[in-house]
């Protein structure tokens, strides 16, 4: 166990906190701020606990380069009206500025204020510890609480933890929570539905899970190399060559296990890449030479809702199909729907399902969606998160 802010003395301290506020924006708007909320929890304690909070994040990839495509301007923004107080933003091209050194000493207890995009500076990601110590220097403490970040070994992320007390926020307790219980402690039937394009980004996730499930659901774009080593003929459908003989293998291996797999039983097909390109509905095993699948069926949809129904613990990760087409977001919203009525722990990993959760608005009949995109698979394929491992002990 780590500890977490409730575990330190934080009273008129300067406490330097790594939130994921990684939102996405659309012409400098905000288009979801789940990140931004769920981080509030711990931003909240600190400021009644008299902290002097100092706030850091990334935003997108801008390599280690001053990009103001990439400013935290937005986010400021909308922390001050979400905490109904203003959050100071001083947007230093270098992140730490005289002026950002002065005003974080100038901070009285309960005020917070931003740092710009630490990955305007190009130590950030190389982990290097001249910009760790810039940043260790403004404060006290460190607190994690950017589990969307926890699989990076960042300067902001680890290696401020080298030079100051470092402990967790709260979204990290939680998620650990949710998704430490779901895997590791859960009520069973367990269930794991893993959806997505590529096969090879959740190989790992399913070599671990195999051995913890008791239901293994398989769909979107990698459903398909499952298929394919079942010899059917998939026709134009995306295919993972590599990775045929290990989807075998898993198939082989979840009969040893007593897993129930599942597969695809019919697909939604068209004749391109495109949402006009829909031709029909087609048997799993009889995908035309010249379609591809682009979604899972009914019947598929059918089969897993009734399979689903008897589970006491879901976990989701990857859609089913291409989702953000109208034509081919069937089977997604027909498995989060399966997921909204049910009595089961649901725990939503991430990225793309939890994107298409809140498509469809059903992303608070869900018990946990994680902020954390990569962060929740490399969790999911028991992978140590090194944000987590550089926290202290309970
Ligand atoms: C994410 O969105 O998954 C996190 O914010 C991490 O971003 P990164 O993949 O650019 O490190």
């Amino acid at each position: 166990m780590k500890k977490t802010v409730r575990d330190i003395d934080v009273k008129g301290k300067r406490v330097i906190v790594r939130c994921d506020f990684n939102v996405p924006l659309k012409d400098g708007v905000i288009t979801d701020d789940i990140r931004i909320t769920s981080a509030l929890p711990t931003i909240n304690y600190l400021i009644e606990n008299g902290a002097k909070v100092i706030l850091m994040s990334h935003l997108g990839r801008p390599e280690g380069e001053a990009n103001m495509k990439y400013t935290l301007l937005p986010v400021a923004k909308r922390l001050t009206e979400l905490l109904g107080k203003e959050v100071k933003f001083i947007s230093a091209p270098e992140v730490v500025s005289d002026e950002v050194k002065a005003a974080a000493l100038a901070l009285e207890e309960g005020d917070v204020m931003l740092l710009e995009n630490v990955r305007f500076r190009k130590e950030e990601t190389k982990n290097k510890p001249e910009f760790t110590k810039e940043l260790a220097d403004l404060a006290e403490v460190f607190v994690n609480d950017a589990f969307g970040t926890a699989h990076r070994a960042h300067c902001s992320t680890t290696g401020v933890a080298d030079y100051l007390p470092a402990v967790s926020g709260f979204l990290i307790e939680k998620e650990l929570q949710f998704l430490g219980n779901a895997v590791e402690n859960p009520e069973r039937p367990f269930a794991a539905i893993m959806g997505g394009a590529k096969v090879a980004d959740k190989i790992p996730v399913i070599e671990n899970l195999l051995g913890k499930v008791d239901i293994l659901i398989i769909g979107g774009g990698m459903a398909y190399t499952f298929l394919k080593s079942k010899g059917y003929e998939i026709g134009k459908s995306i295919l993972d060559a590599d990775s045929i003989e290990l989807t075998g293998e898993f198939i082989r291996k979840a009969e040893e296990k007593g897993v129930k797999l599942m597969l695809p039983v019919d697909v939604v097909c068209a004749s391109d890449f495109a949402n006009d390109a829909l031709v029909g509905v087609f048997p799993a095993d009889g995908i035309p030479e010249d379609l591809e699948g682009l979604d899972i069926g009914p019947e598929t949809v059918k089969a897993y809702g009734e399979v689903l129904k008897t589970a006491k613990t879901i976990i989701w990760n990857g859609p089913m199909g291409v989702f953000e087409m109208e034509n081919y977001q069937g089977g997604t919203r027909g498995v989060a729907e399966v997921l909204a009525e049910s009595d089961a722990v649901t725990v939503i990993g991430g990225g793309d399902s939890a994107a298409a959760c809140s498509q469809f608005g059903l992303a608070d009949k869900m018990t946990h969606i994680s902020t954390g995109g990569g962060a929740s698979l490399e969790y999911l394929e028991g992978k140590v998160l090194p944000g987590i491992a550089c926290l202290e002990d309970k």
